[in-house]
């Protein structure tokens, strides 16, 4: 469910050759592709049309406004974490009472804008959050929408240790049996508690986690209304897979969907509003990075191919030891017809390793990999790389950040320029000019 193929040994995304976007635009280069946006928008739609969610795109996974304002036309809410996402989200044209916030160090500052805007809810993750909100709605004299980010001591074994939050040792959340006594009517002045969030980690391979966890939900809902509390909304997160081995798989979305809504009917049936907040499920598999061989080196037992991309552009492998396709976007020399990565068998490889210019020894991007003979100059696909990839670029070494480009069908647009070092820069010179 993608808009990246070969055509005659060419990577093309959606119409337009790939070579042609890193020449026009060089390397290293995020490509989104809009229509794979817009398919996975309308494919999670489908999915969990039995509970028809606000789908709240979680911002973090890759923030560009363009790639924004695209959801917000495809009916998107926004999952923000902070003011700056919050401030990404409107600028891009989401309606306020589209968004959600959550995150576990919300500053004052930063809550006071989403009040000021009149956002549709904070996720709060502890009693001193809820406390810090309620006070400052009263200070501007507004109402506050909240729901309580629990922690069900849920967990899935398949999710990497360090983005699984469902568990009872991570910070997230407030501990299930800690957040009855906060929906009591009337504790709060300002805050009006009137929903559950779980988000259990990133991704969650397994549906049975979430039908864990909205098990647990629905026992608090069924107190929190004994108790003469109401609720009226029902967060489950995000989560939702995306494909990472090979460069066509499908997503596995439908199924996932289906036994989530099963176990949602119930709440859904009794007129709460469901929210999910996926990420990955939008946009890993919408976007690509395209990287040029610097060198082809000889290490002491194999070949090393040295890209101008690294951790500093792409932290996943380097960070979780994330797996990610890579191909060149010119392989003429395959026979057959063929137009994924997966479907091409017929080459002579060549075992690689593919590692990045950081001067660190796990700035690598895959080790061992079969592939095409490789030289200088030669531009590879990363797949998969839309969600977490940008977003998590630094400017390690002094490297700029890359530029970004959206295409659709046969229109090509730069929607972020490439950090020149003048940008990296900038901040510093007048710290210069004090000494
Ligand atoms: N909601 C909340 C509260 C979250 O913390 C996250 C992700 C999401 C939704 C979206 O999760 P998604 O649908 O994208 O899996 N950098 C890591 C992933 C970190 C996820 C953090 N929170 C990676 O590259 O895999």
């Amino acid at each position: 469910m993608d808009h990246f193929s070969y055509i005659d040994g060419a990577l093309h995304v959606e119409a337009v050759s790939a070579h042609s976007l890193a020449q026009r635009f060089g390397t290293p280069l995020y490509v989104y592709s809009a229509q794979t946006l817009r398919d996975h928008v309308a494919a999670l739609r489908q999915a969990f049309a039995p509970v028809a969610p606000l789908i709240c795109y979680s911002v973090k996974s890759c923030g560009n406004l363009s790639v924004l304002q695209l959801l917000v036309r495809q009916g998107c809410g926004m999952d923000v974490v902070s003011g700056g996402e919050l401030q990404r989200a409107l600028a891009a044209g989401a309606a306020p009472d589209t968004i959600v916030f959550a995150g576990v160090g919300k500053s004052a500052h930063d809550i006071r804008m989403a009040l000021e805007h009149g956002i549709l809810m904070f996720n709060a993750e502890s009693e001193a959050e809820l406390a810090r909100i309620d006070a400052i709605a009263g200070q501007l004299g507004k109402r506050a929408r909240v729901a309580l980010r629990i922690n069900p001591d849920v967990a899935d074994a398949a999710t990497p240790d360090k983005t699984a939050t469902g568990g009872r040792h991570t910070k997230f959340g407030i501990p299930l049996p800690r957040a009855l006594p906060l929906y009591r009517p009337g504790r709060y002045s300002h805050a009006d508690v009137c929903g559950v969030h779980i988000h259990l980690g990133s991704p969650i391979p397994d549906a049975a986690t979430y039908v864990a966890g909205i098990r647990r939900v629905e026992q608090l809902v069924g107190q929190v209304e004994a108790e003469g509390g109401r609720i009226d909304t029902v967060n489950i997160g995000g989560g939702f897979p995306a494909s990472y081995a090979t460069d066509d798989a499908p997503l596995p979305l439908a199924d996932t969907g289906r036994v989530i809504c099963a176990q949602l009917a119930g709440l859904h049936a009794r007129g709460k509003r469901i929210v999910i907040e996926p990420g990955r499920a939008i946009s890993a598999n919408a976007g690509l990075l395209l990287a040029s061989v610097e060198y082809v080196k000889q290490g002491w037992d194999r070949g090393i191919a040295i890209l101008d991309a690294g951790m500093n552009t792409l932290l996943r492998p380097a960070m979780y030891g994330a797996r990610h396709v890579i191909w060149p976007v010119a392989d003429a020399g395959a026979r057959g017809a063929w137009r994924t990565v997966a479907e091409r068998r017929d080459a002579a490889l060549q075992v690689v390793d593919v590692a990045g210019p950081i001067c660190e020894t796990g700035d690598v991007f895959a080790l061992a990999r079969p592939l095409p003979p490789l030289t200088e100059g030669d531009v590879l696909a990363v797949f998969s790389c839309g969600a977490y990839g940008m977003s998590m670029a630094s400017q390690y070494n002094s490297r700029g950040r890359p530029a970004e480009v959206m295409v659709d069908g046969l229109q090509v647009r730069e929607i972020r320029a490439r950090e020149t070092v003048a940008d990296l820069l900038s901040h510093e010179i007048a710290g210069l000019r004090g000494l």
